[in-house]
């Protein structure tokens, strides 16, 4: 009777806890055997077209990207790679996801032609995610929305670089389109240290809060940005620090949608950050969104926006704003400290609907 109680513990052990084994992942048929390992070990290997590599965890476990993976090349809606788990390492080593972008890219994103697999790279861990390069997003890049707790991403690179440029298919439009870097919509999240070369946005975020986005670099897409804001959510507590934007539509944006009523965005502190080159604005506050400086709407309120701790230095193309604000009748409430915020080149730009901006002058 006891042996067969400490038979059956030991059963119910080995199931819930990880099991010390070391999984090896060289094909699809391997994900689910890994599900229950300690280690997870990643190698070189090409997931079948129209198909995502769904990764669950056991709590605690390392995985090693090995090797290279690519994507076999269909349109479908995704998500190509999904990862789950508590208190995960997660290695990539440098290692890249090959998403195949140019067979899919025709300058439409997900705004019209062929239905692109996205987000490309959904995670919902806790604990880090580091090292990893992914080439070649179809559409939106990373999307993180329920990690289970704390997650660190850092070192990390989003290189849609090639769709830059138009392709035989993008009729002269640039071929990449809403290829996003980081879309998130939750809390307890740092990104650090990472590069994101792209089409859309380097980071957005649509809701959430304790957000960190620093030393990162971002090229040629449309900026940092909170947002768009829809109705019923709150983002709060973020700090974008000590980031690199080059040759970004804008540096900084807070984007709300005209229609959306019962949000939040409130402190929200820009620090450090450099940018060159912007193309029509260096920092950006808009109610009116889809449409730029048109008609805002007042159901988002807007506070505690600042620029504080440490300079940050924009600079704008000639025929850019330097800052444009367009707030809603009432919206953006508070006071504002731009102390630490310089921008250069370009025009002034307009600030309409609200006066609580200290320490700033244009
Ligand atoms: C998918 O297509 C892209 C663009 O032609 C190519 O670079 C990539 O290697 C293809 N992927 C696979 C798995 O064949
Ligand atoms: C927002 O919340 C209000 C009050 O609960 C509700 O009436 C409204 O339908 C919600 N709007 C959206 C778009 O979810
Ligand atoms: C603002 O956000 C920071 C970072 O999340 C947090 O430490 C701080 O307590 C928040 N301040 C207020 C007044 O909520
Ligand atoms: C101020 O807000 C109101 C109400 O949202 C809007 O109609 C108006 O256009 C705004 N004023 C300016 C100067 O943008
Ligand atoms: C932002 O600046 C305002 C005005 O100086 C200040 O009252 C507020 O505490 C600051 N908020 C944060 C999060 O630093």
């Amino acid at each position: 009777m006891f042996r067969l109680f400490i038979a059956l513990l030991a059963l119910a052990l080995a199931s819930t806890v990880k099991g010390g084994c070391t999984a090896e992942i060289s094909s699809l048929d391997d994900v689910s055997a890994a599900a229950s390992c300690s280690t997870v070990n990643i190698n070189s290997f090409t997931v079948p077209a129209g198909m995502g590599f769904n990764l669950q965890l056991a709590t605690g476990a390392t995985v090693n990207l090995n090797g290279n993976v690519q994507f076999g090349n269909k349109s479908w809606s995704g998500p190509l790679f999904t990862v789950s788990g508590e208190s995960i390492t997660f290695n990539g080593n440098g290692n890249t996801f090959d998403g195949g972008g140019p067979f899919y890219w025709d300058g439409l994103g997900g705004n019209g032609g062929i239905e692109k697999p996205a987000p490309m790279m959904k995670i919902e861990i806790s604990g880090t995610f580091s090292d990893v390069v992914v080439v070649n997003s179809p559409e939106r890049c990373y999307s993180v929305g329920s990690n289970p707790g704390p997650l660190v991403m850092s070192n990390l690179v989003v290189d849609d670089s090639q769709g830059d440029v138009p392709n035989a298919q993008s009729n002269g439009l640039p071929a990449g389109h809403n290829t996003d870097g980081f879309d998130v919509s939750t809390t307890n999240l740092i990104i650090k240290d990472s590069m994101v070369h792209n089409q859309d946005d380097c980071l957005a975020i649509n809701k959430g809060s304790n957000i960190v986005f620093t030393g990162n670099t971002c090229i040629n897409g449309h900026g940092i940005s909170i947002g768009s804001i829809t109705s019923n959510v709150t983002v709060s507590g973020v700090v974008i620090s000590d980031n690199t934007i080059t040759s970004n539509v804008q540096a900084l944006r807070i984007k709300t949608d005209a229609t959306a009523t019962g949000s939040l965005v409130t402190n929200v502190t820009y620090s450090g950050n450099t940018g060159t080159g912007m193309l029509q604005f260096g920092v950006l506050i808009d109610q009116s969104f889809p449409d730029t400086l048109g008609t805002p709407g007042n159901g988002v309120i807007i506070s505690d926006i600042n620029f504080s701790s440490s300079e940050s230095k924009i600079a704008v193309n000639s025929g850019a704003d330097q800052v444009a604000v367009n707030c809603g009748s009432g919206s953006c409430q508070g006071k504002w400290n731009w102390a630490d915020l310089t921008v250069t080149g370009g025009e002034d730009g307009p600030i309409t609907n609200f006066t609580g901006i200290e320490n700033f002058s244009q």
